[in-house]
């Protein structure tokens, strides 16, 4: 048995409410595929995809950097190798108070969090899903019959210590947060709803593409594998999306599926396909984003729209600066070079500085044009602090900060 509850009154009361409006219908739009036959007509499910195990074979430079990437990372099975935080006695429990103490605990079934009332065990919950990369943080999701709840103690990375996971209450500890599909859609590449639309909280097939995976971009890629290896001598590519051929608007859409911020859903989560048009599936506002109230969090989308260099260069996307296939996280010199790709003499708009600071300014324009700036929705947990404080994310509002 996985999960042990000896206290019901501890047990699962639910209160979390999920905002998500579902319908029923499942419109396809083959007009926004790069071409009909790269995604099949038939809803989307996990007999169309290979998993990029299966790419490792024929493309293994961008499979073997990709699994280095904070997409990749993003969910994984509870292994050891992907839980950052520490199950050696002394630095594996969180103390809510005196009493009430949460143990990261190694038992013959897996890893558990075990919350004790004055030494007496009174829950159990098994880690089964690592949600995070853990460049901020990680917080673990639990499996309660096909349920998905969310563990009370996270990781945080900047004081590399356990913590009470964020939105849950101090007092009393609960294991009682469900996982949405939403959430998943953002942190992996397909999970399987279950439960019929406006049930809550909804249940899951065991079976899920963890992480943001090759597929997740390129589209259900099962019949592009079969294709590839059963004509090695083809030369070309059949059955497979390529963003590098999308619309600007597309190329967009991808990404904004998971970094535009919290959007309210129109139909049920995963149906969107790379190439498909965002609007079709989720309600857009079309008013232009104010950027003083865009959370920096996970709204890199929103920002980088308001930002000059978006709206005046036409031709901006996010694949301008970030390669979707390599961790270049803190590589400032090279994402300054990519500014300089238009930031140039030829083409006569360099920085005002360039003249005073010489060639150092070449190394970094980040820290003064997109610096870090306090999330009003995600916490981090500093070294020696006892409470989270606001995690600093960079902005995506590219422009002169005095
Ligand atoms: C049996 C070999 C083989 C396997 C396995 C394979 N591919 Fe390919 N792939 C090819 C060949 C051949 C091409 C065409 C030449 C090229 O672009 O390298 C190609 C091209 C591509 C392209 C570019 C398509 C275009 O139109 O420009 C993408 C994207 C791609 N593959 C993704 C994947 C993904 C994702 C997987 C795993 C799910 C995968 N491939 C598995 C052989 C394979
Ligand atoms: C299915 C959702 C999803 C899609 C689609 C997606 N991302 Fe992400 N992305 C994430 C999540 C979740 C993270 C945070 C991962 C983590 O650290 O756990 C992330 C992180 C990142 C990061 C930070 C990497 C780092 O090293 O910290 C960059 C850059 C990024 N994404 C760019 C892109 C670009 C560019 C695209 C479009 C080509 C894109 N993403 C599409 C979900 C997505
Ligand atoms: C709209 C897409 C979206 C949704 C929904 C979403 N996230 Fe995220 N999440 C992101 C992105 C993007 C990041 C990367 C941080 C950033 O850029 O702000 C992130 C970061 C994180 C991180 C920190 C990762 C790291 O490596 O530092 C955790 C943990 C996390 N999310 C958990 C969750 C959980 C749990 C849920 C559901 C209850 C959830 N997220 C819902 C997009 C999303
Ligand atoms: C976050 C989205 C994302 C993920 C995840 C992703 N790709 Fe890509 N991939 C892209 C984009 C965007 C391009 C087009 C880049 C450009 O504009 O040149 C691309 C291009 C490609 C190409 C065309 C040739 C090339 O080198 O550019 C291949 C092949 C490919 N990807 C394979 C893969 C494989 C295999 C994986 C997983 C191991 C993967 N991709 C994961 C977004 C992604
Ligand atoms: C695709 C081309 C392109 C890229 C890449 C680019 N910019 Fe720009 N940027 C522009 C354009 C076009 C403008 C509008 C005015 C001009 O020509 O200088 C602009 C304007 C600016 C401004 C002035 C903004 C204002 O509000 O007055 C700053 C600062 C700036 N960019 C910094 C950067 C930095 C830093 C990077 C890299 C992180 C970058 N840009 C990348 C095209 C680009
Ligand atoms: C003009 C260049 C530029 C463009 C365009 C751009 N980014 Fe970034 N992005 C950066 C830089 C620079 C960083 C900081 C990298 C670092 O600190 O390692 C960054 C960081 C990120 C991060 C990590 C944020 C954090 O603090 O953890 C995410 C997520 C991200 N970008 C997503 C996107 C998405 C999605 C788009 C398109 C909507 C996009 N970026 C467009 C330059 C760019
Ligand atoms: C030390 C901080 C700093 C660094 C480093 C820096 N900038 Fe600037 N940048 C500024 C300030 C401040 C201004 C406004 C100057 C003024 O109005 O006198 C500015 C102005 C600009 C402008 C607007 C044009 C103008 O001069 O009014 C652009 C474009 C720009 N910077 C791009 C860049 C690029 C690209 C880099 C990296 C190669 C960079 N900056 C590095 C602080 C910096």
């Amino acid at each position: 048995m996985k999960f042990m509850a000896r206290n019901r009154r501890a047990a699962f009361t639910l209160f979390w409410i999920v905002s998500g409006i579902f319908f029923l219908t499942q419109c396809v739009h083959p007009e926004n595929k790069q071409t009909t036959k790269a995604v099949p007509e038939e809803k989307v499910n996990l007999s169309q995809f290979a998993g990029s195990q299966a790419c490792a074979g024929c493309h293994k430079n961008i499979y073997d950097s990709h699994i280095h990437t904070a997409h990749y990372l993003t969910t994984r099975p509870a292994q050891v190798e992907f839980i950052k935080g520490s199950f050696q006695p002394g630095k594996n429990r969180f103390a809510y108070d005196s009493d009430r103490v949460v143990v990261m605990e190694k038992r013959d079934s897996g890893f558990y969090q075990v919350a004790y009332f004055r030494g007496d065990e009174k829950i159990a919950g098994r880690f089964d899903i690592v949600v995070g990369s853990g460049s901020k943080g990680q917080t673990y999701i639990t499996r309660y019959h096909g349920q998905l709840y969310q563990l009370p103690v996270s990781y945080f990375t900047a004081a590399r210590n356990w913590a009470n996971s964020p939105l849950y209450p101090t007092n009393p500890i609960l294991f009682n947060r469900p996982i949405t599909s939403r959430c998943l859609e953002c942190h992996s590449s397909l999970a399987t709803v279950l439960s019929a639309p406006n049930v809550e909280p909804e249940s899951f097939d065991e079976k899920m593409i963890y992480g943001v995976d090759c597929e997740k971009c390129h589209g259900p890629a099962a019949r592009h594998v079969a294709f590839q290896t059963q004509n090695p001598q083809a030369g070309h590519a059949e059955f497979i999306l390529n963003p590098a051929r999308f619309t600007k608007k597309q190329n967009l859409d991808l990404c904004a599926l998971c970094h535009s911020g919290r959007l309210q859903k129109t139909k049920p989560s995963f149906e969107f396909v790379s190439g498909d048009r965002l609007s079709d599936y989720f309600a857009i506002d079309t008013f232009p984003p104010d950027p003083d109230h865009i959370d920096v969090h996970g709204n890199q989308y929103g920002l980088l729209r308001a930002s000059q260099c978006f709206k005046m260069s036409g031709t901006m996307t996010c694949t301008t600066c970030h390669n979707p296939h390599e961790n270049e996280r803190g590589q400032i010199a090279l994402f300054s070079q990519r500014c300089m790709s238009c930031h140039n003499a030829a083409h006569h708009n360099t920085c005002s500085l360039t003249a005073s600071m010489g060639s150092s300014i070449a190394q970094n324009c980040i820290d003064c044009h997109m610096p870090r700036k306090p999330s009003q929705s995600i916490t981090e947990l500093l070294p020696g602090h006892l409470a989270p404080t606001a995690a600093m994310i960079r902005t995506h509002l590219i422009k002169i900060y005095r």
